[in-house]
């Protein structure tokens, strides 16, 4: 019985030393595991003589349980420690300064697109849109280009493995607009096209914008108001130049070139392409050439950003310099 006291003694001394969870777990099955040094005692009651056993037994037991009630009250002790210090740890300094967050630009282009749609939405045309991996008929057939047209060699063309290919322009979304609907039909068609070309003024991915209206009676004196209109919306001067240069696409008829004069270098410079639907192109739509006529007008966003911003060499749009992308806030 005297041993026994004295293990429970340097039990109860070693357990306040112990500071985690993981100590205590291992110090409790030292004692009262299967092998421990008071389950050691219970194992020697069978040694005893009867009278002797029951005094003993009970001895055991109330060691017993002296230890795991010191256990259960060190657990406690050693948990709340835990959380302090979890807590000092953890504690924030509020009066710590913030590190502070930028906020994102839009991009040149997009301020040039929103721009751009902002004012065709005014003129009562809708948004539409179509892929940007196009197969050959919406991209060349049904815009009247036919295979081997010297038209084709206008446009250096991306190629996929499956024969499709990178539309190479805007058009297409012309065709598939039109070809499920009937007039009037009245669209603004924003999007990347690409075409095999890099250097200050071209990139192989860059942003058209096409405009497409069909109506009855629609007539070359309306594409030059809507255009006359956009331009001068778009640049912000009331009396801005605008040129028409006959000109040829295989799907309009006839064709025009557009040119604005840029009073910042007094000189003419083209913006994009236009002219009236071509009967063909209105049958692929499955529109009738001899109810309805219409315009449609193609060109590139990116051209008429770096005019209104004063941006001059292309290639800055596509490489992402903050440094760039910056001076744009607020615009
Ligand atoms: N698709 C032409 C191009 O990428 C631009 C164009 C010209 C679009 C005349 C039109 C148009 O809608 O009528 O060069």
């Amino acid at each position: 019985m005297e041993q026994l006291s004295q293990v429970l003694s340097v039990a109860l001394n070693e357990m306040k030393l112990i500071a985690s969870i993981h100590d205590l777990e291992q110090l409790k099955s030292r004692y009262v595991g299967k092998q421990g040094l008071i389950t050691a005692f219970m194992q020697k009651l069978k040694d005893l003589a009867h009278e002797e056993r029951k005094a003993f037994g009970a001895q055991v037991n109330q060691v017993k349980t002296e230890f795991e009630t010191a256990l259960v009250v060190q657990r406690d002790a050693i948990l709340a420690q835990e959380l302090n210090n979890k807590l000092a740890n953890e504690s924030i300094d509020v009066s710590l300064p913030g590190r502070g967050c930028g906020t994102g630009s839009l991009h040149p282009v997009t301020l040039a697109l929103n721009r751009v749609v902002k004012i065709f939405a005014q003129l009562g045309f809708a948004v539409a849109d179509g892929p940007e991996i196009e197969n050959d008929y919406y991209n060349f057939k049904a815009l009247n280009i036919p295979d081997n047209h010297p038209a084709r060699a206008m446009q250096d063309t991306f190629y996929t493995e499956a024969g499709n290919v990178l539309r190479t322009h805007t058009s297409p979304i012309q065709v598939r607009y039109a070809e499920t609907r009937t007039p009037p039909i009245k669209i603004v068609a924003p999007g990347r096209v690409y075409r095999v070309d890099m250097d200050a003024t071209h990139s192989p991915m860059f942003h058209q914008m096409e405009l497409l209206w069909i109506e009855n009676g629609i007539s070359f004196a309306n594409l030059k108001a809507i255009i006359i209109e956009f331009m001068r919306k778009f640049f912000e001067d009331d009396s801005l130049q605008v040129r028409f240069r006959a000109s040829f696409f295989p799907f309009t008829e006839p064709s025009a070139e557009i040119d604005i004069f840029f009073s910042k270098t007094g000189k003419w410079l083209e913006v994009g392409g236009c002219g009236m639907v071509h009967p063909k192109v209105l049958n692929y739509m499955n529109i009738s050439s001899n109810e309805y006529t219409g315009f449609a007008f193609g060109f590139g966003i990116d051209r008429l950003a770096m005019l209104k911003y004063g941006i001059t060499d292309l290639r800055l749009m596509f490489e992402n310099d903050l440094d760039f992308l910056t001076q744009f806030k607020g615009l």
